[in-house]
């Protein structure tokens, strides 16, 4: 798997060490409040668990699957909702949280969607932001790393539902998509 790998982007402790900032931020953000962190899967499994294991402070956590990519590299533009969050998310302070924020079709359909429940607020930290893969408008309010224009696996993030397991996250060498 390693051997697919042209380049490490960002090492297990690049990530924690992003973990810890953005976890810095957002104690400070929310001092006294109790956040509701919501999870997008699967790609943001690794740093849901890792980010929130850097927070002293009373939060929750749940989870809400969407699916854009259908295998290959690219976005095909259509989201489908897979699993809803159980919680009742009214009047609460939700996070939402991303591994990855490319086209901002996820993120653009989540906000709808979550907006309309009535949040007492609603934020955004993903821990990698690809700016030049914007199709519509998405921004996150936490940002790990703004990351190339390059097709990026590892520490959940998925080519064709692999690699997800790689604890860095790296470009996958193009001839193992171009197969
Ligand atoms: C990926 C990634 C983000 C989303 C970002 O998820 O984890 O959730 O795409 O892309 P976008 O900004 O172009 O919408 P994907 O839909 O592949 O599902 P996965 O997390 O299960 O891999
Ligand atoms: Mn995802
Ligand atoms: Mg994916």
């Amino acid at each position: 798997m390693n051997n697919d790998i042209e380049r490490v982007l960002y090492s297990q402790d690049d990530i924690k060490a992003a973990c810890k900032r953005l976890a810095a931020e957002i104690a400070t953000d929310y001092a006294g409040k109790k956040p509701l962190f919501i999870g997008v899967l699967k790609g943001v499994i690794f740093f849901m668990t890792d980010l929130m294991r850097e927070l002293d402070m009373l939060t929750d956590m749940d989870f809400i699957d969407v699916s854009s990519y259908h295998g290959g590299t690219a976005s095909t533009g259509e989201i489908t909702l897979v699993h809803d969050v159980g919680t009742d998310i009214r009047g609460r302070d939700v996070i939402l949280v991303e591994d990855i924020l490319d086209s901002g079709r996820t993120l653009a359909y989540l906000q709808d969607r979550l907006m309309d429940r009535q949040p007492s607020s609603l934020k955004v930290c993903a821990l990698l932001d690809k700016p030049e893969g914007r199709v519509v408008e998405a921004k996150a309010d936490y940002v790990g790393f703004n990351v190339p224009n390059e097709f990026l696996v590892g520490y959940g993030l998925d080519y064709d539902e692999y690699y997800r397991n790689l604890p860095y996250v790296g470009v996958l060498k193009p001839d193992v998509y171009a197969k």
